[in-house]
């Protein structure tokens, strides 16, 4: 989700306000979602990186998350939408993340979508984290290095029990992952939207899922 300063600066109007407009287009991003039929969403709504950013609009960010998993948390768990967080979310203080985590047991059954929020995440900490989990295994003496293989090594991500994504989409015209799912990535399809994320709509949402559609996906093998 890319693009909301340059949204505000655009209109000369304060960054805060492009990141609330941000949210309006997280909802209509998921609502989206649902209705293409799509199981996982994952949404890169703070990285690691972003703790570079001013005090304010940090502090700005985390009360708008604040405000949404109060307020519109609710009509989500309604819909069958089951919350997941990966990344460092302690880093947003003890409080907030104990309602994340509050968030996350209770829609634990819901089937209809896997929504995951990436709150300070970052792609090669968390594969550092894997390899630094399976070296503590192996030290404990209970894995032998030669048992440790892709499928292993998977296992030991914060993404553990979702798919890779199919679909990997950033708005904002820029062609970069910034460090967002780099290994569970490596046979996304990837599409880069021009829109500024408070603009994304559902006609975003369908051009995606269009050019996505189109791709023909060999994963290193021969078309038929
Ligand atoms: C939103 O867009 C991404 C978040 C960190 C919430 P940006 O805030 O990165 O927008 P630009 O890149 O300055 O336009
Ligand atoms: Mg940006």
């Amino acid at each position: 989700m890319d693009g909301n300063g340059r949204w505000a600066r655009a209109r000369g109007v304060p960054i805060a306000q492009g990141h609330r407009e941000g949210g309006e287009a997280v909802q209509r991003c998921v609502r989206a979602a649902m209705e293409h039929g799509v199981d996982y969403l994952t949404l890169y709504a703070f990285s690691s990186e972003n703790w570079r950013r001013s005090g304010e609009e940090i502090s700005d960010l985390t009360g708008l998350m604040q405000f949404y998993l109060r307020h519109r948390f609710r009509e989500l768990d309604e819909q069958g939408v089951r919350l997941r967080i990966i990344g460092d979310p302690e880093r947003f203080g003890v409080s907030f993340c104990r309602e994340l985590r509050r968030a996350e047991e209770k829609t634990r059954h819901n089937t209809r979508l896997t929504l995951a929020l990436a709150l300070s995440y970052g792609s090669r900490a968390e594969i550092a984290g894997s390899a630094r989990q399976l070296a503590e295994r192996v030290r404990a003496g209970t894995l032998e290095p030669h048992e440790i293989d892709e499928a292993l090594f998977a296992s030991a991500l914060q993404t553990h029990d979702m798919p890779d994504p199919d679909l990997v989409m950033r708005t904002s015209g820029e062609s970069r992952l910034s460090n967002f799912l780099l290994w569970q990535s490596a046979y996304a399809e990837l599409v880069f939207l021009d829109v500024l994320w408070p603009d994304f709509g559902e006609k975003d949402f369908a051009e995606a899922m269009m050019r996505y559609m189109r791709r023909q996906r060999r994963f290193g093998g021969r078309p038929e």
